[in-house]
Parts: structure tokens; C-alpha cells; sequence
């Protein structure tokens, strides 16, 4: 299918959507986005909750550095804003907990070797029911009625090419003719299925393999899944290293006589290397920005690298504040 083009400007602000569900390989930033959405979702006072897939937790110490796990259960860390990990096996547990009405014989079963080994091998059980789980949360209204989280970011775990987190609700649906299991799917159908709640955030890195490889998924979103995907990140872009009139210092450098021009300082040579290496990132970087915006079609959002990595609070409102500028539109 040929790449629709978007108005980046028209786009939909990114917190005014009720469940963003933020996908990408491993490494690209996956959680620190999702951490920096949650956390300006707080700021602008919606109530948010984000959940992280999986069995660790990196989350809660990027948003609360020094804070304690938050589990299942799950923790207010700011006023606002809960995190939960989600773990299938946890959520099965309350989930059979609910549907069995007893908790403790479904422990018991859940702690069975037997029982996990076989679970184990099953395919789909763990992206349904967490996505479940996800639902569960969407539903949750406080006593006056009113939605218990305004916002919902799900740190998705890392894609292969599979966005198979995302099909299992659909093949369910189309595999189970009735009972529990049915419903269940078919009501997370819908919710992934609505453009008007759910969002899919792809996070990219512009390098060759990245690039292509969101390509690819962008692709496989758009033949296979009916979930909503209008923009993607596209994280660590090294910023400009000479400023405006000096593109290229490097050459310039690398013309000067080869004696350190201060004791002490090292010779040009040696400063002309590190300004050319510093130059080929930042062009590099731009290339492969374009190209994920070209071979999508999407509107890219650009995420500067932060020398020192993503430690905190601090670190997150860098972050969120390009996260939620508009996207830049597709690339020339
Ligand atoms: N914009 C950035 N600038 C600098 N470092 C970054 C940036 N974004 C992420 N990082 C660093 O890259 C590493 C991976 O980031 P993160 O944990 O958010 O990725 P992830 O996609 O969630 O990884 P995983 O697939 O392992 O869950 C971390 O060390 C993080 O601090
Ligand atoms: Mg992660």
C-alpha cells in the first residue's frame, strides 16, 4: 500500500488519546518514552497510569529515581501518575481469581511446575491477557463515575517483526466462537481497534538497520492490525555539532598546520577527527530520519540523545518536551 501523507500540524496532540501503546526493537527508548508521555500527561493533570510489560521494571526509577518496585498492584509515584508492572502470570492469576471465585486454589495451580512449563509453550495467552489487563485498567471508573485514568501508556515488550502483541485479540476473536475467552478478545478488539482511544507509538532509531526495520513494521501495521498509527518517534538524534556558518569546521581543522596550536591542547589533526566523526553522526542521523519519514510516509518525531543517557525526572521533561512538540512532516 503506498504511504498516506499527513498533515503533521493536524495531527491529534499525543495526551489527548486515552491509550497510547508505545512499540519499537530493543533499546530504542521504548521506556523512556513512555515514562516522559506519562509524566507530561501528569503535568497537564490527567490522571495517568503506565504500565510496563514484562518482568522487569526500569520504569518507576526513570519517573521516582531510588523508589521501590511498584509490582502488579502497582504505585502512585507522582500525584496523578500510577505505574504498574504487568506480569501475564500475575494477571492470570487475578484473572482466573475472578472468573473461578477462588483465589487460593488458582495460587496454587499458578505455582505448578507442570502448569508453567506448559504455559509456557502455549502461544498468545500472555499478550491477551495482559492486553486484558490493559482493558481492565481502560474500564476502571472512580465513585463518581468518572474514568479512574485518563491516560494509558502501555511500555509494550520489544518487537521482532511481530507485532503479534497486538493480533492475538483478533485471532481469538476469529478462532473462538463463544464463551469467556471470546468476549474477553473481542472486547480488546475494539478498544485496539478504535482510532479514537488507542494510538501505536512506534520508537526508531535513524540508523540504517533501525530504519528499515520500522519500515517493515510500519508495513505490517498497515496490512495486518487495525490499530491507529499517525506518527514515529525517532529517538537519540545527535544535535547540530558546529553552529550555523561553521558546517564545516572539521575541513577547516584539518588545514591547519599539524603543531598543537596551545601547549597542552592536542594538534589539529587530532581535533579534526573528532569534529569529522562528530559530523558524520549528526549527518548520518539526518539521513535515516529522512528515510524513516520517506519510506512510511509518517511524520517523524524527533528525540534529541542526551549525552548523559535518560537518569530521571529531568532527564523525561527533555524528552516529553520533544516528544510533544508538533512531528516534523514528511521529509523532502
Ligand atoms: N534520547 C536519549 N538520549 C540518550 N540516551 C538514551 C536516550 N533514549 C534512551 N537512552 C538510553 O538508551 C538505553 C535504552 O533506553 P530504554 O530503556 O528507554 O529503551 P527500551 O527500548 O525500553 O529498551 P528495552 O527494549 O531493553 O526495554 C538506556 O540506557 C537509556 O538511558
Ligand atoms: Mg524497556
Amino acid at each position: 500500500m503506498a504511504p498516506q501523507l499527513l498533515n503533521a500540524a493536524a495531527l491529534r496532540p499525543l495526551l489527548e488519546r486515552r491509550l497510547v501503546i508505545v512499540t519499537g526493537k530493543g533499546g530504542t527508548g521504548k521506556t523512556s518514552v513512555a515514562a516522559a508521555l506519562a509524566v507530561a500527561g501528569a503535568s497537564s493533570g490527567r490522571r495517568v497510569l503506565v504500565a510496563e510489560v514484562g518482568r522487569d521494571e526500569h520504569l518507576p526509577r526513570l519517573i521516582a529515581p531510588g523508589t521501590a518496585p511498584v509490582g502488579y498492584a502497582g504505585r502512585e509515584l507522582l500525584p496523578r501518575l500510577t505505574a504498574a508492572r504487568i506480569d501475564p502470570y500475575a494477571a492470570l492469576g487475578e484473572y482466573l481469581g475472578i472468573q473461578l471465585h477462588v483465589r487460593s486454589a488458582v495460587e496454587l495451580v499458578l505455582r505448578n511446575r507442570a502448569f508453567r512449563q506448559l504455559m509456557d509453550a502455549s502461544p498468545g495467552w500472555r499478550e491477551l491477557i495482559t492486553l486484558g489487563k490493559v482493558w481492565h485498567y481502560e474500564q476502571m471508573r472512580d465513585p463518581s463515575g468518572a474514568p479512574r485514568f485518563d491516560l494509558l501508556v502501555v511500555d509494550a515488550p520489544a518487537t521482532g517483526h511481530g507485532i503479534s502483541f497486538l493480533d492475538v485479540p483478533r485471532v481469538v476473536v476469529s478462532a473462538v466462537r463463544s464463551g469467556p475467552l471470546r468476549r474477553n478478545a473481542e472486547l480488546v478488539e475494539e478498544m485496539i481497534a478504535d482510532r479514537d482511544r488507542t494510538l501505536l507509538l512506534p520508537v526508531a532509531l535513524a540508523e540504517e538497520l533501525p530504519a528499515r526495520e520500522t519500515a517493515e513494521l510500519v508495513a505490517k501495521v498497515r496490512s495486518e492490525l487495525r490499530i491507529s498509527l499517525d506518527r514515529i518517534v525517532v529517538n537519540a538524534l545527535v544535535a547540530r555539532p558546529f553552529p550555523p556558518g561553521l558546517e564545516d569546521l572539521d575541513a577547516k581543522l584539518a588545514r591547519l598546520p599539524s603543531e598543537p596550536l596551545w601547549p597542552g591542547l592536542p594538534p589539529p589533526p587530532v581535533i579534526a577527527a573528532c569534529a569529522a566523526h562528530l559530523r558524520s553522526r549528526y549527518e548520518l542521523n539526518r539521513v535515516y530520519l529522512d528515510e524513516i519519514a520517506r519510506s512510511t510516509g509518517l511524520p517523524v518525531v524527533p528525540l534529541p540523545f542526551l549525552l548523559s543517557g535518560i537518569r530521571g525526572p529531568e532527564d523525561l521533561r527533555r524528552l516529553a518536551e520533544a516528544l510533544l512538540a508538533v512531528p516534523i512532516a514528511e521529509a523532502a
